[in-house]
C-alpha cells in the first residue's frame, strides 16, 4: 500500500485530532509532532506514538522524507508563514482556516503551491458532515429547483469565545460564520457573492474588548438568491465546545430544513446536569468511533495526495470566503452595504 510520512503543526485540540486521525490512517508511515507547550506535545505524543517530536517546525520541514504537513497552530496569523515555509520546502499542506490574515497572503500561498505542483487546502469541515453534504446534493441536482434563500443560524458556547477573543481581533465573521459562508457558496457555485451587508452587537465581551458578541452577515448572490449567515459565541457554559446550529434552504420547487442543534442525544447525570455529546464543531472519538466530520477531512487529505485527486476545499474558494468576511466586517463597521468583488488584495476595502 502507498504511504506518506506526515507532520502536524501545533496538535492542540484540532491538531490533536489531526494527529489521533493520522496515527490510525494506513495509508500514513511517519508521524512527526511539532509543538511549543511541553505537556500538550506529551499528551498527543502518548495517543499517536510518533517518529519524532520537537518544539521547532522548521524540523519537521527539515526532514526530506516528510511529504505532508497539517498546520493547526494558533494564533491564526501563525498560518501564512507555515504554510509558506511548507511549500518552500515541498510539502503538501492542509491549514485550518483561516488560510491566512490578508488576501496578499492567501495570494502568495496560493502561487506558490500552483508552480510547485503541491496539493493545499484549507480546514472548512462541515462539507464533511452529512447532513451539509445532502444540502449541498439537493441544490445540485434540482431537487428543491432554483435556490431562493439559504440561511444558517450557528451559535457556540462563551468558552470558545473567550479562546477565540484572547487570541484575536477577528471577528465572528472571520472566526466563525466564515465555516458557514463557506458552505453555501459551495453549495451555490457557479453564483457569485455581489453583494454583502452585515451588522455586529455586542454586550457581553465588549465589557472588556472590542471584540462583538454575534454578527449577522447577508448576501446577494449574482443570481439574485440571497444567503444570511449568523454566527455568535456567547452562549452559556454547557457541553464543552457545544454548537447549535440551523439551516433552511427555500427553493423554486422545495425547502430544506437542517436541525444541527444536536439534541437528538441528551445525557443527563447527576454531577454534571445535561450534557451534549458529540456536539461540537469538528467532532469528538466516541470509543472506536470519531463522531464528527474532522477525522473524514483528515483522510481526504491524504488520500487526495495518495491518488493524486483533487482536494475538496480549494484555496481559491477559501480566498473568495475571506473575500465575503472582510467585506461583512467593513459592512458592518461603515452600516452600508459592500458590493464585490472587491479590487484591493490587500485588506480593508472601499464601499464602490
Ligand atoms: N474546523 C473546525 O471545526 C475548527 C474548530 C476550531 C478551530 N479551528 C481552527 O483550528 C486552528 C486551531 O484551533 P485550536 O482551537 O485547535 O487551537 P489550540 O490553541 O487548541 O491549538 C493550537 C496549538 O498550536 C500550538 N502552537 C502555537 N504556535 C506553535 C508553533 N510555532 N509551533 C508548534 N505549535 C505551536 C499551541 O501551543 C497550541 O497547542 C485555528 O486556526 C482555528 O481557527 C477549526
Amino acid at each position: 500500500m502507498k504511504q506518506i510520512n506526515v507532520g502536524i503543526i501545533g496538535p492542540g485540540w484540532c491538531g490533536g485530532i489531526r494527529a489521533n486521525a493520522c496515527a490510525i490512517n494506513p495509508h500514513v508511515d511517519e508521524l512527526h509532532l511539532a509543538e511549543i507547550r511541553p505537556e500538550r506535545l506529551a499528551e498527543v505524543a502518548a495517543e499517536t506514538n510518533p517518529i519524532s517530536t520537537t518544539d521547532d517546525y522548521h524540523e519537521i520541514l527539515a526532514n526530506d522524507s516528510v511529504n505532508a504537513i497539517f498546520i493547526s497552530a494558533t494564533p491564526e496569523s501563525t498560518h501564512y508563514p507555515m504554510i509558506r515555509d511548507s511549500l518552500l520546502a515541498e510539502k503538501h499542506v492542509f491549514v485550518e482556516k483561516p488560510i491566512s490574515s490578508t488576501m496578499e497572503e492567501a495570494d502568495e500561498v496560493i502561487s506558490i503551491a500552483e508552480q510547485k505542483n503541491l496539493k493545499l487546502s484549507v480546514g472548512y469541515s462541515q462539507r464533511f458532515k452529512p447532513k451539509f453534504a445532502f444540502v449541498h446534493k439537493a441544490l445540485k441536482d434540482g431537487s428543491i429547483g432554483e435556490p431562493v434563500t439559504c440561511l444558517v443560524s450557528r451559535n457556540v458556547t462563551r468558552e470558545l469565545g473567550d479562546k477565540i477573543t484572547g487570541r484575536t481581533k477577528m471577528s465572528p465573521a472571520a472566526m466563525e460564520a466564515t465555516h458557514d459562508l463557506d458552505f453555501l457558496l459551495w453549495c451555490l457555485r457557479p453564483r457569485k457573492p455581489v453583494r454583502v451587508y452585515s451588522q455586529q452587537s455586542g454586550k457581553l465581551f465588549a465589557r472588556d474588548s472590542d471584540t462583538p458578541d454575534h454578527q449577522w452577515i447577508m448576501v446577494t448572490m449574482d443570481d439574485g438568491t440571497t444567503i444570511t449567515v449568523g454566527a455568535g459565541w456567547i452562549l452559556p457554559l454547557g457541553y464543552k465546545n457545544y454548537s447549535q446550529c440551523w439551516i433552511e434552504v427555500v427553493g423554486t420547487d422545495g425547502a430544506l430544513t437542517i436541525d444541527d442543534t444536536h439534541k437528538e442525544v441528551q445525557f443527563n447525570t447527576v454531577g454534571s446536569g445535561i450534557q451534549y455529546p458529540m456536539s461540537t464543531m469538528p467532532g469528538e472519538p466516541v470509543d472506536h468511533v470519531f463522531a464528527g466530520p474532522m477525522k473524514a477531512e483528515t483522510d481526504h487529505f491524504i488520500e487526495s495526495i495518495i491518488y493524486d485527486r483533487p482536494v475538496m476545499v480549494k484555496p481559491s474558494e477559501a480566498r473568495e470566503v475571506m473575500d465575503v468576511y472582510v467585506a461583512a466586517d467593513l459592512s458592518a463597521e461603515r452600516g452600508e452595504p459592500v458590493l464585490l468583488p472587491r479590487n484591493d488584495t490587500s485588506g480593508p476595502i472601499e464601499a464602490e
